[in-house]
């Protein structure tokens, strides 16, 4: 995909998709909203000793260095798999600085389809795959990052099967957080057996954000 680097009002870059006329991100604060909506919302409110983290567009890889970070803050162990159908080329990623380029790059080399180990407590897998016909194993889960771009962009990343199949793939008790706080998409997931909360958004950033859980 064509993109172009930003800078957002937080002061870290985001990428521009013009094809879609859409972010990767919030402009308002692309690190910002990443902490808030996937580390804060969602990687926190999860009591698993040792999470296995699903998200669902790896996109930059922002997510994934902002979750290795808390990794090591913590001393939790995370098992974090990401789904990516449209890679980065790596001329983009040098343009990104999310003050940490070493893992960064880290990241962005790490193998399709691979398990590594990154640091004593953090796992990565990246599955190259196009999670609009993808499966998932049952229970595999304890927290999903639902990061594709906007529903109206992408329709088809957030129709109700899509979210049957998080729903699925997620332990009882596993939770979903997403930036989208749509009325629609949190009655899809209610549809699907999620019990849904709308929670403030990012300082500076939407007024709400969606956190699912699937109930014990
Ligand atoms: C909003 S961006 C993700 C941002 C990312 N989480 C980050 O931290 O930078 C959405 C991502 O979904 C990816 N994507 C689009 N269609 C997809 C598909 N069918 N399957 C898997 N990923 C897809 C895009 O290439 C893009 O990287």
């Amino acid at each position: 995909m064509n993109t172009i680097v930003q800078m957002t009002a937080d002061g870290s870059p985001t990428l521009f998709v013009s094809a879609l006329d859409e972010h990767y991100h919030s402009v308002k604060g692309a690190r910002t909203e990443s902490q808030h909506v996937f580390v804060d919302m969602g990687l926190h409110a999860c009591t698993a000793p040792a999470p296995r983290v699903l998200e669902v567009g790896f996109g930059t890889g922002l997510n994934a260095l902002l979750t290795w970070e808390e990794a090591e803050r913590s001393g939790r162990c995370i098992h974090y798999t990401t789904l990516e159908l449209h890679p980065l080329s790596a001329a983009d990623v040098a343009l990104l600085d999310y003050g940490d380029a070493t893992r960064l790059r880290l990241l962005h080399d790490a193998p399709w389809e691979e398990p590594l180990a990154l640091g004593p407590v953090f796992t990565l897998l990246k599955r190259r795959v196009d999670f609009t016909c993808l499966s998932l194993p049952a229970g595999a889960f304890d927290v999903v990052y639902m990061d594709a771009f906007a529903p109206e962009k992408q329709p088809e990343m957030w129709g109700e099967d899509r979210f049957a199949l998080l729903f699925h793939a997620l332990a009882p008790g596993g939770i979903l957080t997403t930036y989208c706080a749509k009325g629609a998409i949190r009655r899809l997931m209610q549809q699907v057996g999620f019990v849904t909360e709308r929670l403030p958004g990012p300082p500076g950033g939407k007024r709400e954000v969606l956190r699912a859980q699937k109930p014990f």
